[in-house]
């Protein structure tokens, strides 16, 4: 967005005043000091007492007074607080202290429905809790070997209204991970390293800062010692420190700036374990429609819908597979919500446009904003200002702020209307038989993003900005599209200008005692401690953190929820209209617990090598420990340009991630793969591969739904005990079987990657190579290369060849690869279904096993296939077998036959 939301307004401002105007502007070096909790501040903090201690066979609570004068550091301390302490499961910890008095605000159970408490025993539990009576501190142990995990003694827990601080001690420079939404390492640091959690605009996604989204969860790591797991179920703004200091040894500091101390402690002990548990907190994600593993293609700035149309023919053209069109904020009239530009983007060319697509089995998907402009001649502002769904002033009338259409106001998700009226407006404008027939949304800007810098942004304020940014006007050639019928001719047209309306006082609202609506009373926008949001003041660029709920509570504690909302009331929907089909809903803004309906980009990067690997890093957190499965960053870069080399390896590394999309700025050039012949080479071998591995990531997913257990590994998940996969960032585990090695190193052909003790097969030679807990260099890896090795004792089913679309894929038969292990044996697994229903008929979840000489496949068949789809394994392919030789491989022998998958078979070798 740099370009399009502030970049255009500096560059016009600096325009008038006669200056050059830099058609972007890279951010300030975002590495600079952080403020840590000022230690005098607190150190005279009291901490707490613990008194009526209640201890059951699953539980204890007691309450916590303040242990002596209260120290306000940065607000008032609370008197009274209480603890609770349940072992929800044998493998989950709960650990809550909040006020006596329920009035901090708490996470509402519509936004994250709490797990069911099991009850499980102390006495089976894998974890030990133990606490100190005076001043107040507590411990968290594995019973099995005595680590100890969480530690809060030496430090006094701060509880104020403002401010809320607890410390744990933690093992000398551990195996932290998590904490999203960055683009910092994989493994974090662990000297003088803050992770700020305050959902926001980020263009460039600077590190060692807040991003989009929310996760305050860590996986921490100890080698054959195990894995374990703490999240703070806490919406607050926040900084969390991680630090070490000769006095007080290694810590992680919660450092929040209102809410509770809500924690959830998972025990583990696999890595994977970890994932599980913390999907049985925020729950799991759902099952995505079968095509959204397709390649998909976005671009701020194709000026009209002949562009769009001509995009999609000249991906066929190249012969390079497009399965998802998309388009941006450049369909919409006046930057409208819900409208098209009639002059660019007409109706019934739109039509047009979606039928041929759809004719074609490819998909079209929408973007939306949060804000809604707030003009009187809009309909979907009026009949929203009707039924009364946005955050209102103080006065009553709808908030107001920046967004793209200009002047808009904010949707309250919390209000009464407002998921109806969102339905309504999607039945009207994506109606399939008079509208645009979307198969998917994107919500975006969601964080939410405004472009007014202050809670003064007023009309004087807004008096100097420009109008929203025009699209650039296109020469109008009028050539055919081939293969696309009528005539998309394009009209360039002109944008009114939008002025400020309205500058009414802000709200507020009352509520009762005892609710945890969270207190009155507090200075919502600068609270004395500072969370080092990188976007200033807690409202700066975002909605007015004094702005009142419809359920009586403020943005300053539900900020970080907005996106989450507005992608969840998107995803109810999109189901309205397709009920039985799932929808595909991706939002930029996200909070723990989104993953359960929906899915996530990672925003605005840019076209550097710094992001096509923060892209890595940034795909490992999310998927196995946010339990966002389907996810994946601008292939290419987003702002500024890219080139072919840069696009030619991103094409082939977003080709082994999640969500495969490629999508670009307005300013930057266009970089379709099809541009450049190098990048389209390297992207028509990467989306065959991947194509031809479809199912297998397919099911991987499914395992993810069902088990948590991320369809994305991080090294050190498939081998734990091994301390040199501990850090790695670069390499991944697509599904658990194929680990990905690609060139990372800028405009290099040369990659040194780590192969674990293990066999390994070369994924296109089908080569065995010995892994030897050793780094491996590997030269002259072309532009059209990835290193993919299939990891010994997996068995991959794989489709025999790629096709266009992902329909015609599904009617290509079955070619199942055996990769055996140093053992001589394989397992894996393929799982079917009709890729969109959410109630499926019947499934396939078959298992595959292979001893040495005999192959069997096996488990549930209940899917057929339909409209031609093929259930039918033509091939199996056998690796690393002592004899045998095929294609020039050692040890490679293929059987040909065709074995149905509608019931079990083995084939002996
Ligand atoms: C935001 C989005 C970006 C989009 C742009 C215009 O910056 O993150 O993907 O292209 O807005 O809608």
């Amino acid at each position: 967005m740099f370009v399009g939301h502030v970049g255009v307004l500096v560059a016009l401002c600096r325009l008038a005043q006669g200056l050059p105007s830099p058609r972007w502007e890279v951010p300030p070096d975002p590495h600079v000091a952080k403020i840590f909790a000022s230690p005098q501040a607190i150190a005279n903090c009291p901490g707490y007492a613990a008194s009526n201690v209640v201890t059951t066979d699953n539980s204890i609570t007691a309450d916590l007074t303040l242990a002596g004068t209260a120290c306000n550091a940065y607000s008032d301390d609370i008197h009274d607080l209480k603890l609770l302490v349940e072992y929800q499961t044998d493998d989950r910890l709960h650990v809550h202290v909040y006020d006596a008095g329920l009035n901090v605000f708490q996470v509402q159970e519509e936004i994250l429905p709490r797990p069911k408490n099991e009850g499980a025993k102390s006495s089976s539990a894998q974890l030990e809790f133990d606490f100190v009576e005076k001043p107040f501190s507590f411990s968290v142990k594995r019973k099995e070997n005595g680590e100890v995990l969480f530690d809060t003694t030496g430090t006094q827990i701060v509880f104020e209204t403002q401010y809320v601080r607890l410390r744990t001690k933690l093992p000398l420079d551990p195996n932290v991970y998590g904490l999203g939404e960055h683009s910092d390492p994989f493994r974090l640091p662990t000297f003088n390293y803050t992770r700020t959690m305050w959902n926001s605009e980020s263009p460039f996604i600077p590190t060692n800062d807040n991003l989009y989204g929310s996760h305050p969860v860590y996986f921490e790591h100890r080698g054959d010692k195990g894995t374990h797991g703490v999240f703070l179920l806490s919406s607050s703004g926040m900084q969390i420190n991680i630090n070490r200091s000769d006095t007080d040894g290694q810590w992680l500091e919660y450092n929040t700036i209102g809410g509770t101390l809500d924690l959830y402690f998972l025990a583990g002990k696999k890595a994977a374990d970890v994932s599980r548990q913390y999907a049985d907190v925020v729950g799991y994600s759902p099952m995505y429609p079968y095509w959204a593993f397709g390649f998909q293609q976005c671009k701020y700035g194709y000026w009209d819908v002949n562009m769009v149309a001509e995009v999609v023919a000249n991906y066929s053209t190249a012969d390079i597979p497009l399965e998802v069109m998309w388009t941006d904020i450049d369909h919409m009239n006046l930057r409208q919500d819900f409208t098209l530009d009639p002059e660019r983007f007409p109706l019934a060319k739109m039509r047009e446009l979606v039928t041929t697509l759809h004719q074609r089995d490819q998909r079209y998907v929408l973007i939306l904003d949060p804000g809604i402009h707030r003009v009187g001649n809009y309909s979907t502002y009026v009949r929203g200002h009707e039924k009364e769904v946005f955050l209102k002033n103080e006065d009553g009338s709808d908030s107001w702020a920046v967004q793209w259409a200009g002047i808009v106001s904010w949707p309250d998700w919390f209000a009464p209307n407002t998921q109806s009226w969102w339905t309504d407006e999607f039945n009207r404008f994506f109606n399939a038989d008079t509208g645009v027939d979307i198969d998917g949304v994107w919500v975006d800007m969601n964080e939410a993003s405004n472009f007014c810098h202050t809670p003064k942004c007023d009309e004087n304020e807004l008096e100097g900005n420009p109008p929203p940014p025009t699209n650039s006007p296109r020469p109008n050639t009028g050539r055919p599209i081939p293969g696309f019928p009528g005539d998309f001719q394009p009209t360039p047209s002109s944008r009114n200008s939008i002025k400020a309306r309205n500058s009414k006082p802000l709200s507020s609202r009352q509520f009762a005692n005892g609710t945890k609506k969270g207190l009155q009373n507090r200075d919502w926008f600068n609270p004395k401690y500072n969370i080092n949001n990188h976007r200033g003041n807690l409202s700066d660029f975002t909605i007015y953190t004094n702005y009142t709920n419809y359920d009586g509570t403020r943005q300053y504690d539900t900020h970080n929820f907005y996106g989450h909302m507005m992608a969840h009331t998107t995803h109810s929907s999109m189901l309205s209209r397709r009920p039985t089909k799932r929808p595909l809903v991706v939002t930029r803004s996200t909070f723990a617990g989104t993953g359960r309906k929906v899915t996530h980009w990672f925003g605005d990067n840019a076209s550097i090598w710094d992001h096509y690997r923060a892209s890595i890093r940034q795909m490992l957190s999310f998927v196995s420990m946010h339990q966002m499965p389907l996810v994946g960053s601008d292939v290419c870069g987003f702002n500024q340009d890219t080139d072919e080399y840069l696009c030619a390896r991103w094409a082939m590394l977003g080709a082994f991630q999640p969500f495969y999309r490629n999508h670009a700025e307005i300013s930057a050039i266009f970089q379709e793969f099809y541009r450049w012949d190098l990048t389209a080479a390297a992207a028509r071998k990467a989306i065959a591969a991947r194509y031809q591995l479809m199912d297998y990531a397919y099911t991987a997913l499914y395992r993810q739904t069902t088990t948590g257990a991320p369809m994305i590994n991080p090294l050190f998940f498939l081998y734990p005990g091994d301390p040199a996969t501990f850090a790695i960032q670069h390499q991944w585990f697509y599904g658990d079987a194929l680990l990905v090695s690609p060139v990372t190193t800028d405009y290099s052909d040369t990659v040194t990657f780590y192969l674990p003790d293990a066999t390994f097969y070369d994924f296109w030679t089908h080569a065995r190579i010995e892994g030897q807990a050793q780094n491996v260099t590997r030269t002259n890896v072309s532009y059209t290369d990835i290193p993919l090795h299939i990891r010994g004792g997996a068995i991959l089913p794989m489709r025999v060849e790629s096709a266009n679309t992902t329909t015609a894929l599904r009617k290509k038969d079955f070619s199942i690869l055996v990769a055996p292990g140093r053992d001589g044996m394989a397992q894996g697994s393929l799982y079917l279904d009709d890729g969109e229903s959410i109630e499926q008929g019947g499934v396939s979840d078959v298992q595959f096993s292979f001893d040495g000489t005999k192959f069997e496949a096996k488990g549930e068949f209940g899917y057929e296939g339909k409209n031609g789809e093929s259930v039918t394994v033509s091939e199996i392919v056998f690796l690393g077998l002592k004899s045998g030789s095929y294609n020039g491989t050692a040890g490679q022998v293929v059987k040909k036959g065709a074995w149905k998958l509608t019931g079990g078979f083995t084939v002996e070798v």
